[in-house]
């Protein structure tokens, strides 16, 4: 038997370490969160992405009555960038969540794993990485490429 390891890494930072591009990536995603619609659950995510032609897009959970109707705030921001402009890659991702007191919530919340999956798959196809920010009360998580979120994904290989 043959025991294989994987190592990840990612940065911890702060809000003060923030570039003036990720400030105002943050912002996008912040008010972005404000305009969840989270009934259910009052989980208010936001997202923002840096795309490379220098835009930034933004947008937010939308849930539904019938629960598994609804849509995460990455899969939102992500389909929407890659049905508004396919052939531009994602640079940066920025992921964060809102409290009930309009704060930001303690510890950064990472992207769920369907989200995951569909963020990988967007990174193999603009074939360049895509750097992921999660942001919570103080820290920063900083995560270089979704490989790092989500190693041995289903890419699809398999199907061709
Ligand atoms: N949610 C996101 O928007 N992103 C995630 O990565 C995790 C969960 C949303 C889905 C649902 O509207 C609420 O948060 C609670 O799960």
């Amino acid at each position: 038997m043959k025991i294989n390891e994987l190592k990840i890494s990612y940065k911890v930072r702060c809000h003060s370490e923030l570039s003036p591009e990720e400030q105002a990536l943050l912002q996008a995603a912040t008010e972005a969160a404000h305009k969840a619609y989270a009934p259910y659950s009052k989980f208010r995510v936001g997202a923002a992405v840096l795309l490379g032609n220098g835009e930034i897009l933004s947008g937010c959970n939308q849930e539904n009555a019938a629960f598994p109707s609804g849509l995460c705030a990455e899969r939102v921001t992500v389909f929407y960038a890659n049905a508004k402009y396919p052939d531009v890659a994602v640079d940066t991702l920025l992921i964060t969540v809102l409290d009930e007191n309009d704060n930001y919530r303690g510890e950064p919340v990472p992207p769920c794993g369907a989200c995951r999956q569909v963020l990988s798959e967007t990174e193999t196809r603009q074939g360049k990485p895509m750097r992921i920010l999660l942001v919570g009360k103080s820290k920063v998580y900083e995560f270089s490429s979704v490989s790092d979120l989500l190693p041995f994904i289903f890419s699809g290989n398999e199907l061709l």
